[in-house]
């Protein structure tokens, strides 16, 4: 089944000049852009994006460092892309994650690890709409 789901480069890649790297290792997948944009964003808007983390004992941490640099965000389009970018995401504390995934390759630490993915139908399409209007995904 064709879905989509959002992927962030996070302020840390971007700040490294990881951006081309990352985006090559989609294509090479498959995975379509259905839409890309760099934003910068404020901490309340960060704190909206990670809502459902509001309790955490990281949350403003991970607020600061999302509101911290520009990133970039996608739309990424494929059969079973949800799942498929986040086993290529890797798990979120880079030391943990398998060896070839972008989070063990690139990531500094569980907080700087480099790539966001949308784990759930559900979360993609709240994502999506956080970030990209109607006009905007037509493509
Ligand atoms: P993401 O939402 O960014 O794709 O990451 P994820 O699903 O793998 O992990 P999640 O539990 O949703 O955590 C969101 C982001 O918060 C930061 N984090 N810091 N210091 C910590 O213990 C900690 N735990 C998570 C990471 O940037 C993580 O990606
Ligand atoms: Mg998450």
């Amino acid at each position: 089944m064709v879905e989509r789901t959002l992927a962030i480069v996070k302020p840390d890649a971007v700040s490294r000049q990881l951006t081309g790297e990352i985006i090559k290792r989609y294509e090479h997948q498959g995975f379509k852009i259905a839409a890309i944009k760099k934003i910068r964003i404020t901490k309340s808007q960060a704190e909206g994006f990670y809502y459902v983390h509001r309790h955490r004992p990281f949350f403003e941490s991970l607020a600061n460092f999302m509101a911290g640099g520009p990133m970039v965000v996608l739309v990424l389009e494929g059969e079973d892309v949800i799942k498929r970018h986040r086993d290529l995401m890797g798990a979120t504390n880079p030391k943990e994650a398998d060896k070839g995934t972008i989070r063990r390759e690139f990531g500094t630490d569980i907080e700087h690890n480099v790539v966001h993915g949308s784990d759930s139908r559900e979360s993609a399409q709240f994502e999506i709409g956080y970030f990209f209007s109607g006009l905007e995904l037509q493509s």
